[in-house]
């Protein structure tokens, strides 16, 4: 590998192609119950009301980029290749503000001098890295891509704020994006993707930014951790996620009821469903991973592919829809047709 900034332009105008999937977490499991002595909540209401019965928690020395090089090792192993163009990480918990952690991993991975970088669009951080290597593998840029959704939302999270200490879990995901043929099977479709900065607010860490920074010394405990108003997210994540998913089936040329399997961010298991009910897609369609993983961010539609391809629910040919939503707010939804022989990698 030399160090030229970018790869020839053999294969302008191809298709990113999924040919490799890995998946991370860390093994600490953390039942309601153990949340449930910090704060005024109950198994019960967290199972009815989000859906998750336990998710993981990485130990306090395991950071974003640790889980990341896990992820990101088992998907070139499931693509069978030992070498990249390009590295995107999403993640909304880089291991520190500055520099991205991406190249830290790529480092890590062994893959000296590649193109790696951050991209930072809340729970659709993955789709959206996905949609930028698309970009790269399209303009002849890369020909191959990793792409990792990683998340320490437990840096994020305030252990006593039963507004979010229920929801979010650690881990990573991980899909190698090779060119290839447009209409071959693997192939991302069009993607429909969008923000709404006028509700940056909606969910967000007050502190620790540049816009806090004249008041540095004198932030909050608090500030350092994400605030979240679950009600009004909520009514958008049902809003935009229906909206991009309808989009990026018609973009396909699909009809809703061609789809196979509806892939959606795990947020919260009742934003799923009445998306999946608005759409018409049956439950036995929409594979979920929330009672177990909780809400990863951004890794949290890389693992659901991998956890459901591990366990038999996409099968070659599928029509699958991806779709994602949160802090931004951001969306994004895209399709591709299940591939043959793509074996995710767990371990
Ligand atoms: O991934 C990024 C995007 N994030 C999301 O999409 C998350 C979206 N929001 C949500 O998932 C939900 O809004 C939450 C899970 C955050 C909250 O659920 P909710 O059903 O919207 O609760 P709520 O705030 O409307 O409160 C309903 C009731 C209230 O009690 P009363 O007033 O009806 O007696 C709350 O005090 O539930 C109570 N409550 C709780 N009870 C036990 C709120 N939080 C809790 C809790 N445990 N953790």
């Amino acid at each position: 590998m030399t160090d030229t900034p970018c790869a020839p332009d053999r294969g302008r105008g191809a298709a990113a192609v999924l040919t490799g999937l890995g998946a991370w977490l860390p093994p600490r499991r953390v039942p309601n119950s153990e949340l449930c002595n910090r704060i005024d909540s109950s198994d019960q209401w967290i199972r009815e009301r989000i859906g998750i019965a336990e998710r993981r928690f990485a130990e306090p020395h395991v950071a974003t980029g640790d889980m990341a090089v896990e992820a990101g090792a088992r998907a070139m192993a499931s693509a069978g290749i030992g070498a990249v163009d390009a590295l995107v990480l999403a993640s909304n918990t880089p291991d520190r503000p500055c520099p991205a952690t991406a190249p830290w991993v790529a480092h890590r991975l062994g893959l000296p001098a590649v193109a790696a970088f951050d991209v930072m669009a809340g729970c659709s951080g993955f789709v959206y890295a996905c949609t930028v290597a698309a970009g790269l593998i399209a303009s002849g840029t890369a020909r191959r891509v990793l792409v990792i959704g990683a998340e320490t939302m437990t840096a994020l999270v305030n252990p006593l704020d039963r507004a979010t200490a229920p929801i979010f879990g650690d881990g990573a995901g991980a899909a190698v994006l090779e060119a290839g043929a447009p209409h071959a099977e693997g192939a991302l479709g069009p993607v429909v993707w969008g923000s709404d900065g006028s509700l940056s607010d909606a969910i967000s860490v007050p502190a620790g930014g540049a816009r806090g920074r004249h008041r540095r010394n004198r932030t909050a405990p608090e500030e350092h951790f994400v605030h979240m108003s679950g009600n009004e997210v909520f009514r958008h994540a049902v809003r935009r996620m229906t909206a991009a998913a309808r989009h990026a089936a018609a973009e396909a040329g699909w009809v809703l009821g061609d789809v196979d399997r509806l892939i959606a961010h795990q947020a919260n298991q009742r934003i799923t469903a009445t998306v999946a009910d608005l759409l018409e897609i049956p439950a036995a369609r929409v594979p979920s991973n929330i009672e177990q993983v909780g809400n990863t961010a951004a890794a949290s539609v890389p693992l659901l592919l991998a956890h459901a391809a591990d366990q038999g629910e996409l099968k070659p040919g599928h029509r699958v829809l991806l779709v994602a939503f949160g802090s931004g707010l951001a969306w994004a939804a895209t399709t591709l047709v299940w591939p043959a022989g793509l074996s995710a990698r767990l371990s």
